[in-house]
């Protein structure tokens, strides 16, 4: 323990200085394995590049993927398609209080059916261990051939160790992510290699789009005959082999760097390759490095310089973003697996939910859902960052309301008629098409998400910089919410759909009109965009203050808030709108208190989501979502039993378990325990003290560099 009086000296004079033993807290829940798992990886990755091994540090029982943020492909056109037909499928039109909107969903048979799974997430390939007799002839070898397995991921480097023997010969396997490449550095020692029994294969799968979910494993490696490799040899250069695989038109290149190497293709198998270390010596050390056609072979790290980039790297991470200890001192036994769930899932988004492009719900692991990029997600997908103070990693990808604002203009006003604004999309592929699907396109909570991540922005560095870097897209956004709400002219309130799905998915779309956690939702941004153009000394477009204005009340039912306006009476009692998010526990909780919001309603309708919702058909987000709102209403206790429901599992690495609805892993359930964590340690605006989420009793909780949830 460091005596309290330095660090605050040190504090004073502006330099960091932590409290936290963080290295200790990470350490203790550092991952092992004695066996592979059948459903999930143990991984190393740099948020664009991601990793997944099996028990030996590599892939070699276990085909887990290797997936990253660049790598797609499309299929070839449907028979009797071409691309034309593609760029020009328009779907149907439905009316919008009476005018038509042309929707991307309908009418459009197989090219609608490309669109939706295309373009598809590749898995770059397979890296296994060779076993070869002392003759020289390759063993087929099983996990249970090997004894004394042990493997552990120390989450403070990112490296994984992997030992075990064989016949009696030990070997090591250390394993780790490049951080700038898309490299994996792998290091072999063992007495085996000295011998020249042991070497390492590489392996290539087909992929397409016809699999809905590829869990846990991605790709098919029957399909030998719809792709080719090949390999080449370098004369020169650090080079020491490169193999290059073409699907359809889309070409990826494998490249080894390190030491020298003997490579043959296995006849049998068509895509193996066969990799042996051209010297006898004891150890063995190669990057595997991964790339699209064109990319450059000048920035491959050697094994050595993988490794480093790896400690350097996640060094870093943990020692200069957000923390939180609620374990150390803490009496209540629910602390010890509440914090094993923070740190573990704070590693894995880092490996699988930092990359470019808004990540998946299954990260970098597996394409769990159809190559889906979910919009709407993307806010319990990384949030989070935000509050972490991990800007670096958040910026990666929240530049895609820039990217996508072009798009969005166009599907809002030349698609679909609005007078003006951009009208997000809720999936996409990584251009910003929308991907075809009635609820894809009628959905509308994924359009407040970019004024919260501007205003999160904005607290932290409150510039003009930053001001003018989200002003379109604060701009825009809040145009499109002002021209979706739509005046009637008998009541001269401005009401929301119908047409349009809510965040549950599961009412008609043609009767839900003003549901309660979009309209709250559209309250709070429209008070985060007439706020920045006061900033930026802009004068706030009428339009906006005659719709913020004249919203719709939240809908009331029997003193709760009910989902929509309109819904039926008893709708607390029929299944068919009590399963599914339970949204309504978002007015306090996910949302902070919005203009017009009757906190004690809002706390008698959580309580009855309690007890009337299909808990069981909860997933993921939903526990965070229910935990914030407890935390929000003072019932403490009650939001750390809903960060660690029954319901809501972290597996033995940490992988959030998808539950009764959804493929392993799901990530937005990490995203959201973070979110809720960081809410409930450090505060929101207007808590107070440290913890204000946390019981009083039994707990002592801890922050470092976390900013305050809204
Ligand atoms: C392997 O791990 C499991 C679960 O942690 C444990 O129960 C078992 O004893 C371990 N086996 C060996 C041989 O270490
Ligand atoms: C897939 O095809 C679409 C439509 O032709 C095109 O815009 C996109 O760039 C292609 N993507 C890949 C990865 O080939
Ligand atoms: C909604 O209304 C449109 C007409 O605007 C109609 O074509 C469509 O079938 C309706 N959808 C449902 C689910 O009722
Ligand atoms: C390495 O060992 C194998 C097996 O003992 C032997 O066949 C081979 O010649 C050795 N290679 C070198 C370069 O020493
Ligand atoms: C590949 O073939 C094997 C054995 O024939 C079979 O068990 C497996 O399901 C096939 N995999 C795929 C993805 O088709
Ligand atoms: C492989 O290609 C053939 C011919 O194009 C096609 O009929 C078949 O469906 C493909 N197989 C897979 C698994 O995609
Ligand atoms: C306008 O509101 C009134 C009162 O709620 C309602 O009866 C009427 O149907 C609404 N008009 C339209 C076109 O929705
Ligand atoms: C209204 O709520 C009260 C108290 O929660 C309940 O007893 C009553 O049955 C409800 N009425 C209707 C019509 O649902
Ligand atoms: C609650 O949800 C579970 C899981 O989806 C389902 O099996 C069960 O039938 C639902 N119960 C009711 C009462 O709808």
């Amino acid at each position: 323990m460091i005596p309290a009086l330095v660090p605050l000296l040190l504090l004073a004079c502006g330099t960091r200085a932590s409290l936290i033993d963080r290295r200790a807290v990470v350490s203790r829940f550092n991952p092992s394995r004695n066996a592979s798992s059948n459903t999930t990886p143990i991984q190393a990755g740099n948020g664009n590049f991601a990793f997944g091994a099996d028990v030996t540090g590599l892939q070699t029982f276990q085909p887990f993927a290797i997936l990253s943020s660049w790598g797609w492909k499309n299929d070839s056109f449907p028979p009797g398609k071409t691309s034309e037909d593609i760029e020009n499928y328009k779907g149907t039109s439905w009316l919008n209080h009476g005018r038509p909107v042309q929707y991307d969903f309908g009418g459009g048979g197989t090219v609608e059916q490309w669109l939706i799974a295309n373009p598809n997430r590749v898995n770059l390939g397979r890296i296994g261990l060779l076993f070869l007799s002392a003759e020289g002839q390759l063993q087929a070898v099983s996990e249970q051939d090997l004894t004394g397995i042990h493997q552990q991921l120390d989450m403070w480097t990112g490296l994984i160790t992997s030992q075990f023997s064989y016949e009696g010969f030990s070997v090591t396997v250390e394993t780790a992510a490049a951080q700038t490449t898309s490299s994996v550095g792998i290091k072999i020692t063992s007495p085996l290699l000295k011998s020249g029994r042991l070497g390492v294969f590489l392996d290539f799968p087909w992929n397409d789009g016809s699999a809905k979910f590829s869990a846990p494993f991605v790709g098919n490696w029957n399909a030998t005959a719809n792709h080719t490799t090949s390999l080449r040899i370098p004369e020169s250069g650090r080079v020491r082999a490169e193999i290059s695989h073409t699907l359809d038109t889309s070409l990826f290149l494998t490249s080894l760097v390190g030491d020298e190497v003997m490579v043959k293709r296995d006849a049998l198998t068509n895509h193996r390759y066969t990799i042996r270390p051209k010297r006898n010596v004891s150890s063995f050390s190669i990057t595997v490095d991964y790339t699209k056609e064109g990319g450059s072979s000048l920035e491959i790290p050697s094994p050595q310089d993988a490794f480093a980039s790896s400690i350097r790297t996640w060094n870093n991470y943990w020692t200069k973003s957000g923390f939180v200890d609620v374990d150390s001192g803490s009496a209540d036994p629910r602390a010890r697996e509440l914090q094993r769930r923070i740190v573990l899932s704070r590693y894995l988004m880092r490996v699988n939910e930092a990359g470019d492009t808004p990540p998946q719900e299954s990260g970098l692991v597996n394409n769990g859902w159809v190559c889906a990029r979910c919009v709407q997600m993307y806010f319990w997908h990384s949030a989070h960052w935000a509050l972490w103070n991990n800007w670096d990693l958040l910026r990666r990808s929240s530049s895609v309301y820039s990217r996508f604002l072009a798009g969005s203009l166009q599907r809002a006003q030349v698609q679909q008629g609005w007078g003006s604004g951009a009208r997000w999309p809720k999936m996409t592929d990584p251009s910003g098409r929308s991907a075809p699907g009635q609820i894809n396109n009628l959905l509308i909570w994924q359009q407040p998400h970019p004024l919260i991540f501007a205003q999160y922005e904005y607290q932290a560095f409150p510039t003009s910089e930053i001001l003018d870097k989200w002003r379109d897209v604060v701009r825009e956004t809040a145009n499109w919410m002002a021209e979706f709400a739509w005046l009637n002219s008998t009541t001269g309130v401005y009401d929301l759909g119908p047409p349009m799905y809510v965040v549950s998915e599961d009412t008609s779309p043609n009767i839900t009109q003003n549901p309660a956690l979009e309209l709250a939702y559209w309250r709070l941004g429209f008070t985060i965009a007439r706020n920045w153009m006061t900033r930026l000394g802009e004068d706030i477009p009428t339009h906006w203050n005659e719709v913020a204005g004249n919203l719709a009340k939240l809908p009331i039912d029997n003193g709760t808030y009910a989902v929509y306006e309109g819904i039926e009476s008893n709708f607390w009692t029929d299944p068919e709108f009590t399963s599914d998010h339970p949204a309504l526990v978002g007015l306090h909780g996910w949302l902070p208190p919005t203009e017009g919001l009757d906190l004690n309603m809002a706390r008698v309708t959580a309580e009855k989501v309690w007890t009337s919702w299909n808990i069981t058909d909860c997933w993921g987000w939903d526990f965070p979502m229910l935990a914030m709102s407890a935390a929000r209403n003072g019932d403490t206790s009650r939001a750390i039993d809903w960060l660690l429901h029954p319901l809501f599992v972290f597996d033995d690495v940490g992988m959030p378990v998808g539950g009764v609805r959804v493929p392993t892993p799901y990530f937005p359930g990490s995203g959201a325990l973070l979110y809720a964590v960081a809410m409930m340690a450090e505060g929101w605006d207007g808590s107070t003290g440290v913890g204000p989420g946390f019981p009083k009793e039994g707990w002592n909780v801890r922050t470092e560099g976390l900013g305050k949830t809204l």
